[in-house]
């Protein structure tokens, strides 16, 4: 290059700047990948990263997926970049990295915003139904986040008391207007169900139930306390119903932690067989059946009634977190327990 040319070049670095932002999930498990994507985004704009760069980006990035992930398993990290090409200049790049994590129940409020009276569908499940109807009545039911009242209201209209525990306060408040509304035999709580400082009755109910709610779970002892949860609300022969992730039973799959961490992200939080059998290791309650959630309600829901929502088919098959995968080595299962 002519000297000529080369001042030119300088001119126009100077006059350059790439200004801009890009947001990854807080996937601590995605750091390698996020770093090649930023190294290589900086290359292309003509500013590659040194290896001191590289490193202290590194350490700032794990730091912050770290951070963010702890909060919440579908925290976002943006990272907003200013940049000169030629290095020699001031300040020829800037990273500032800023997190955002929506709560759960903000996140349920805005997806139940609209007219839309039934986010998770309008018809109760039919395992749920089959559960209940198998019961005395007035046996007392506890279902543990219970939406807008998909369930509940069907079982309290056979006679059931039901008890619910839910964490979106909209959810509860709805819920609560159509029970009045009905005068049925329903008591909402609002709250988190997993807050041990949160009573209820002490073996009172014969069956606690919960569905698409362990789906959003973390791995911190959440499935763990919920167990705890029904061995205590529970009366003995009183059952446990609920749905969740986990690898089909003639899979060998074992989720690593990226998987983990993308199962979160997708709302599919997927459990090992081995987490399960830990989380349920000493508690008195004995395995009574598992099915796949999705053959089991296609075949059972009314006719009409099946897809519960236009998402649930693929989401139940695990295709959220496997969306390359025809037939994803997980499933969402309904699981159910007894207390003995
Ligand atoms: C996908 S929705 C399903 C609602 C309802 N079970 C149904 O199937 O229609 C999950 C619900 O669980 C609630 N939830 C999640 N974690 C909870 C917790 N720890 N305690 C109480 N409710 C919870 C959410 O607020 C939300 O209403």
């Amino acid at each position: 290059m002519s000297e000529a040319q080369h001042s030119f070049e300088f001119v126009l670095n100077v006059r350059t700047q790439y200004v801009g932002h890009v947001t990854f999930p807080c996937l601590p498990a995605a750091a390698g990948l996020y770093l090649l994507r930023l190294d290589e985004m900086f290359r292309l704009m003509g500013r590659a990263l040194n290896s001191d760069e590289r490193r202290q980006l590194a350490e700032t990035l794990e730091n912050h997926l770290r951070m963010g992930y702890a909060r919440a398993g579908d925290a976002n990290l943006r990272i907003d970049y200013e940049m000169h090409p030629d290095r020699s200049l001031k300040r020829n790049l800037a990273i500032r990295m800023t997190l955002s994590t929506p709560d759960l129940a903000t996140q349920f409020k805005t997806w139940n915003s609209g007219d839309d009276d039934h986010p998770f569908g309008k018809h109760p499940d039919a395992r749920v139904t089959a559960v209940v109807r198998a019961l005395p009545v007035p046996t007392p039911v506890l279902e543990i986040g219970g939406g807008t009242g998909r369930n509940a209201l069907p079982i309290a209209r056979l006679g059931y008391p039901v008890d619910v525990v839910e964490l979106t306060e909209e959810f509860s408040r709805a819920m609560t207007r159509r029970a009045e509304a009905e005068r049925l035999p329903i008591r909402v709580r609002w709250g988190n169900a997993l807050d041990e400082s949160l009573e209820l009755p002490v073996g009172h109910y014969g069956l606690m139930f919960a569905s698409e709610v362990v789906s959003h779970f973390r791995f911190d002892g959440s499935l763990r306390r919920f167990l705890e949860r029904g061995v205590r609300a529970l009366r003995p022969g009183g059952l446990l119903l609920f749905n969740i992730f986990l690898p089909l039973p003639e899979s060998e799959y074992v989720p690593d932690a990226l998987a983990r961490q993308i199962s979160e992200l997708s709302w599919s939080t997927l459990f090992s067989r081995e987490d399960l059998e830990l989380a349920l290791r000493g508690l008195p309650l004995r395995w009574l059946s598992e099915e796949t959630v999705c053959d089991y309600e296609r075949q059972h829901l009314p006719p009409g009634a099946w897809p519960p929502t236009p998402w649930f088919e693929a989401w139940s098959r695990g295709i959220s977190m496997f969306p390359r995968l025809d037939n994803p080595p997980v499933g969402f299962r309904w699981v159910l327990l007894e207390r003995v």
